[in-house]
């Protein structure tokens, strides 16, 4: 639903009748991730886990008496999910078909691998050593760009940038 294109963007005023039946869809959509969630959160607060959602629930009061309630756990998740999964695979999509398409690349970078990993899996803490993956890596986001658009901003005030009038509550979306 996050890329569909939505008419609503381009002439607003139609937002009230839902012609493409987009808010319904994403309304379904969402009942069906809330219950994914409290599934999910409630079998944490059963068997608490070394891990993300199981950390959020036991900081859930932070020193300033401020409460994260399961609404805002749910969202955060959301948040990282939708952040972190189709950039990291857009990436390595990206990053694969650079080094079948350079076969000098990918050979130079198995011999790293070889050398430095051998026959095991890559932990977190060999990526300093691993020169070559690292410049492959950024070689990979500056030819192949995964998020050429910054998370869109409203403007709170009148600006004036670069000569360009930007409106009080315009939707800004950042070519990065
Ligand atoms: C190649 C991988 C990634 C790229 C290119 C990327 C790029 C970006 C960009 C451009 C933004 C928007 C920043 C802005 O508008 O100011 C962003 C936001 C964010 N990213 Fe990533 N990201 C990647 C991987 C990840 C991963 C693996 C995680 C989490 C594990 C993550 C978590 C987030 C979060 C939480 C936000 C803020 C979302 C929000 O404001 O709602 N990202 N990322």
């Amino acid at each position: 639903m996050v890329g569909v294109f939505n008419l609503v963007d381009f002439v607003p005023f139609l937002g009230a009748f839902d012609l493409q039946g987009l808010k319904a869809r994403t309304r379904i959509l969402g009942e069906k991730l809330d219950k994914a969630l409290k599934t999910i959160i409630n079998d944490h607060q059963q068997q608490k886990q070394d891990d993300f959602i199981s950390t959020m629930l036991t900081e859930q009061i932070n020193p300033n008496g401020d409460i994260m309630d399961r609404n805002c756990i749910k969202a955060i998740t959301v948040d990282m999910i939708v952040a972190s999964l189709d950039t990291s695979t857009a990436l390595l999509e990206w990053a694969l078909l650079a080094l079948i398409k350079h076969p000098r690349v990918m050979s130079k970078l198995q011999k790293e691998l070889e050398r430095i990993i051998r026959m095991r899996m890559v932990e977190e803490n060999d990526l300093p050593k691993l020169e070559y993956l690292d410049t492959v890596v950024k070689e990979t986001l500056r030819l192949y760009l995964v998020a050429p658009m910054l998370i869109p901003r409203e403007s709170m005030e009148d600006i004036v940038i670069d000569g360009c009038y930007i409106p009080k509550r315009s939707r800004v979306i950042v070519n990065v």
